[in-house]
């Protein structure tokens, strides 16, 4: 039955709402319009969106069609080494970038930061290949799971440290098309 029945069906809770990811993708678009056009100069290549596959596409649509500036996109897959749902801080690279990244100014788009493992390799990773400048936008943080702290210029929502879905993100590869950011009912996972 679970292939023909609603999706809200199997949500607890909506935790962030399509008008509020809207209204707050567009003031992170003003606030990334007005820093990059200070840090780039003129002659230079536009700003680098990197999107982490695949929780990230909703985020990078959105944003990206907000911003009034010209700017580059490109994608990479990473994944935790370990099974499971907690990240373990080993990252392997599924699909790299396209883009040389020498001198570029990047900034990373990503759904969430949970333990905050994946962002900083990935920072780590980026800024060795010689980038001018790496900058991390996240749409949602969990403050209480952080086991490393990450420096994000640009944040969305903190919310409380339970499991979301929706809007990229996904629970065994469902529910990313959901609007909403929301908990998914406990009938689901356990
Ligand atoms: P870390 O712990 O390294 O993990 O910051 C970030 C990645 O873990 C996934 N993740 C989630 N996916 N609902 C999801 O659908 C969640 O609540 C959640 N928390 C972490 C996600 O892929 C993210 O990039
Ligand atoms: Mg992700």
């Amino acid at each position: 039955m679970m292939d023909s029945s609603h999706i809200s069906d199997d949500l607890a809770a909506i935790l962030v709402t399509e008008e509020q990811l809207a209204s707050k993708t567009a003031e992170l678009a003003r606030q990334i319009e007005a820093d990059y056009a200070d840090a780039v100069e003129p002659d230079a290549k536009p700003p680098l969106l990197v999107g982490v596959l695949k929780g990230a596409v909703m985020v990078m649509a959105d944003l990206a069609r907000e911003l009034r500036i010209h700017v580059e996109m490109d994608w990479m897959a990473v994944s935790s080494y370990g099974a499971g749902t907690k990240s373990s801080g080993v990252v392997r690279i599924l699909k790299d970038l396209d883009s040389d990244l020498h001198g570029r100014h990047v900034l990373i788009v990503e759904d969430i930061i949970d333990s905050g493992l994946t962002l900083s390799w990935l920072r780590e990773n980026l800024e060795a290949r010689g980038a001018a400048s790496v900058e991390i936008c996240a749409m949602l943080r969990k403050p209480d799971a952080a086991k490393v702290e990450v420096d994000v210029k640009y944040i969305g929502f903190d919310i409380p440290n339970d499991f979301v879905v929706g809007y990229g993100l996904d629970f065994a590869e469902r529910y990313r098309n959901l609007k909403d950011v929301a908990v998914l009912a406990k009938h689901i996972y356990e």
